[in-house]
This record gives structure tokens, C-alpha cells and sequence, in this order.
């Protein structure tokens, strides 16, 4: 199988499902407990279905959007991921090539492993910085004040992840920062060798929006004590009005599910919420993000900015998601297997078959731009 046999999100899949070590396969595919909500993500975008429009003109489509104050070239961004540097040699170096050619947006974790500076002086397409909130508030004011140096357009703080989610595949591998490996996780290395060659070829793994502030070198701590020892779980809607203050900018919040936390956002100043649970990895049993779209849209759609992520596979996803009132789209795996299979040209191709898949269903629908679709599109079962 080849990059140029993948024509969509499974394809893609399975490629990285051969390239990549099962316990590093695992980390991207798993999700929390029975992965119950992983699998609704998904399937909850079929429960509805789309009605298209005939006889409207549709030669040529405007898929472009302005969200959190960025001019974006199609409604779909990357959404920020930890640790791309195991999954490519690359990592956030090959997404942020690929999210810049196809003019959108890309996310840079607090776990990132190339840093949020050497991104910015590289692409000029719009920056997230997301951010995770520690009990120790001065170091949160140098990061921020590192990001707004830096140039990053837009603050994601991360609420979903007030403690780490209960991801059994990564107890049965072993998988951790540093590496913990079972006897099991060990052998799957062992069967993938140019993923050890690759790793080892180019650059050390880092992790630069951290390092700076918090000694992650030679297993001084690992990611899970990072969480436990340094985030913190008092964080309240007082500390995050402090943050929105002194960020004075795009500010989002990152895992809002409840209407009533998404009018709280838009009261202490957010410009904008991401409808997330975070791909199925923290609390299993959540509601999927497209099953509570429309009443968040509804109660807050007109004071800020409403974009959702979870489950996106297809461009007629994107559509739907659009339809319900969200303003742009996030993808995680989406991009993530596509960069273990194939780096940047792998993220490109998979990002160019996402627009045309949304250009090819917006003809289909009969609507030339984004702000032409809307509930009347759609019917539930
Ligand atoms: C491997 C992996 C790592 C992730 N790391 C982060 C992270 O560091 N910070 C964060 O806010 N969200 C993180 N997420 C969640 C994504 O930003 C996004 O919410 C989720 O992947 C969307 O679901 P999808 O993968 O079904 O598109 C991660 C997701 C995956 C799959």
C-alpha cells in the first residue's frame, strides 16, 4: 500500500497501523475506558442526513471562512496534538508545511515537540497555542507572554483535561513519555524497524514549549506526572477570566460541552469555544460534540464564535457540522495518521481530499458558499 492508495481516513489508517509500532498506533487510535464515545464521535454525523438543492449555478465554490479573527482558505483546521515527532520524524514540521499550502489553521500543543517559534518564523497561516493552565500562575503568565512574543494569533486553553483520561491500550502497551514498555510494547518495536531508524536518524525528541520552564530531560518527569504534579485541578471560571484578560486576544476554550459553560465563556470575554471531548480520550460516555452543537449555536452562536471537533472523517461531515451554525471544523486523527503514514506529503494529500471533498458535496448541495448552508439543509432520523 502506497500514499497513493489512500483515498480517505481509513486508508490512511491502515497505512499508519503498518508503519508505526503498535504501542505509538495505539496512542493516536485508542480512546478513554470502552472508547464508547470515540466510536459515537463518528456515527453520530450519520444519524443525519442531508438535502440537497438543485438548478442553483454552483461553477465555481467559495470554501473560505473567517473564524477567531482568521481568514481561513476552507472550514477545516488542525487541531493541536501532542507528541507528532513519534509519529513522523517530522512531526509538527511536515503539518504545519502542508496546513500552510492548504491555507488554513494548525494547532501547536503544550506538548508539541518542535517549538511554537521556529512555526511562526517558518509559515505565516493562522497559529493556535494551546495551552494547558498550571498551579504555578507565574510560570502560566511566561508562557503566555512567550506566545504573544512569538506571534501566535490565537490562545486554546484546553478545559477537558482537568486529569488524565483512563486509556487502557496505553496501560496494556506500556506507552508513556518516557517510554515504560511492556514486553509486548518492546516486541512491537522490534517488528518496525525503520520507525527506530527514522527516530534515531534525525533529531532528538524534545518537547520546547516545556522545556523552558519544566525539566522533562532524561525522565526527570514523566508526561503523566507533568499532569498530576503540575496542571491545576482548581482551575475555575475566575482563572480563566484572569487569563482572557491579560491574553487580551482571540482567546478559545477548548472541550466545552454544556450550554451553560458555553454562555459562561462568552460572559467572561472568550471569543470563541471549541465543542470537543477531545476525540473520545478523557470522559467516555460524553455526549458527542455534533449531538450538542445546535443548542450551544443557539445559545451562544450570535456573541462568539462556535467550532466543534470529534469524529470528522468526510467532507459531508464538514458540511453537516457547518449546516447546525459551527463556524470551522477541527481534525485530530485525521491528520495524524496521514503524517505516520506518509509526513508532509501525507498530510497534504489528505487535507487536499478533504477540500474537494467539501467542494465536490457544496456542488452536490447546490451552495456556492459556506454561509449558504444551513439548518434547512438537514433532517434528523
Ligand atoms: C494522539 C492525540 C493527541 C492529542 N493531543 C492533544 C493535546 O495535546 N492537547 C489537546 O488539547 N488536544 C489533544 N488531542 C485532541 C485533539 O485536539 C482533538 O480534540 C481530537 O483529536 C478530535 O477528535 P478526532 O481525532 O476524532 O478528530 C489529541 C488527540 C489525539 C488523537
Amino acid at each position: 500500500m502506497r500514499l497513493r492508495d489512500c483515498h480517505n481516513f481509513h486508508d490512511f489508517r491502515t497505512l499508519a497501523k503498518r508503519r508505526l509500532p503498535g504501542p505509538i498506533f495505539n496512542y493516536i487510535d485508542g480512546a478513554a475506558d470502552d472508547e464508547v464515545t470515540y466510536r459515537r464521535n463518528t456515527a453520530s454525523f450519520e444519524r443525519c442526513d442531508l438535502i440537497p438543492n438543485i438548478l442553483r449555478g454552483v461553477e465555481s465554490i467559495d470554501l473560505s471562512v473567517t473564524v477567531l479573527g482568521q481568514k481561513l482558505a476552507m472550514p477545516v483546521y488542525c487541531s493541536p496534538t501532542a507528541l507528532q515527532r513519534l509519529f513522523h520524524h517530522h512531526g509538527e514540521r511536515a503539518v504545519a508545511a502542508a496546513v500552510a499550502k492548504s491555507g488554513t489553521m494548525f494547532g501547536v500543543s503544550s506538548l508539541g515537540t518542535v517549538s511554537l517559534e521556529e512555526l511562526r518564523r517558518a509559515h505565516k497561516t493562522p497559529q493556535v497555542y494551546q495551552f494547558y493552565f498550571h498551579k504555578d500562575r507565574s510560570l502560566n503568565r511566561a508562557m503566555m507572554q512567550r506566545a504573544k512574543e512569538s506571534g501566535v494569533d490565537v490562545m486554546m486553553l484546553t478545559v477537558d483535561s482537568i486529569t488524565g483520561g483512563n486509556r487502557e491500550r496505553d496501560l496494556r502497551t506500556g506507552f508513556s513519555i518516557p517510554f515504560h514498555l511492556t514486553l509486548g510494547g518492546m516486541l512491537q518495536f522490534a517488528i518496525k524497524p525503520m520507525w527506530g531508524i527514522n527516530y534515531l536518524r534525525h533529531e532528538r525528541f524534545k518537547l520546547p514549549q516545556l522545556d523552558e520552564h519544566v525539566d522533562m530531560s532524561g525522565g526527570a518527569m514523566s508526561i503523566g506526572h507533568y499532569f498530576t504534579e503540575m496542571l491545576d485541578p482548581s482551575m475555575n471560571w475566575n482563572d480563566v477570566a484572569e487569563m482572557v484578560r491579560a491574553w487580551n486576544g482571540q482567546f478559545c476554550l477548548k472541550g466545552v460541552m454544556s450550554v451553560a459553560d458555553a454562555k459562561r465563556a462568552a460572559e467572561i470575554g472568550c471569543t470563541g469555544i471549541v465543542i470537543s471531548n477531545h476525540g473520545g480520550r478523557q470522559l467516555d460516555g460524553s455526549r458527542a460534540p455534533f449531538d450538542q452543537l445546535a443548542e450551544i449555536v443557539d445559545a451562544v452562536g450570535d456573541r462568539i464564535d462556535v467550532l466543534m471537533d470529534g469524529g470528522v472523517q468526510r467532507g459531508s461531515h464538514v458540511l453537516k457540522a457547518l449546516s447546525l451554525g459551527a463556524k470551522a471544523v477541527g481534525v485530530g486523527r485525521f491528520y495524524l495518521f496521514p503524517l505516520a503514514a506518509a509526513g508532509q506529503a501525507g498530510v497534504e494529500r489528505a487535507l487536499g481530499l478533504m477540500r474537494a471533498e467539501i467542494e465536490r458535496d457544496m456542488k452536490l448541495m447546490g451552495c456556492t458558499s459556506i454561509s449558504q448552508l444551513t439548518r434547512d439543509n438537514l433532517r434528523f432520523r
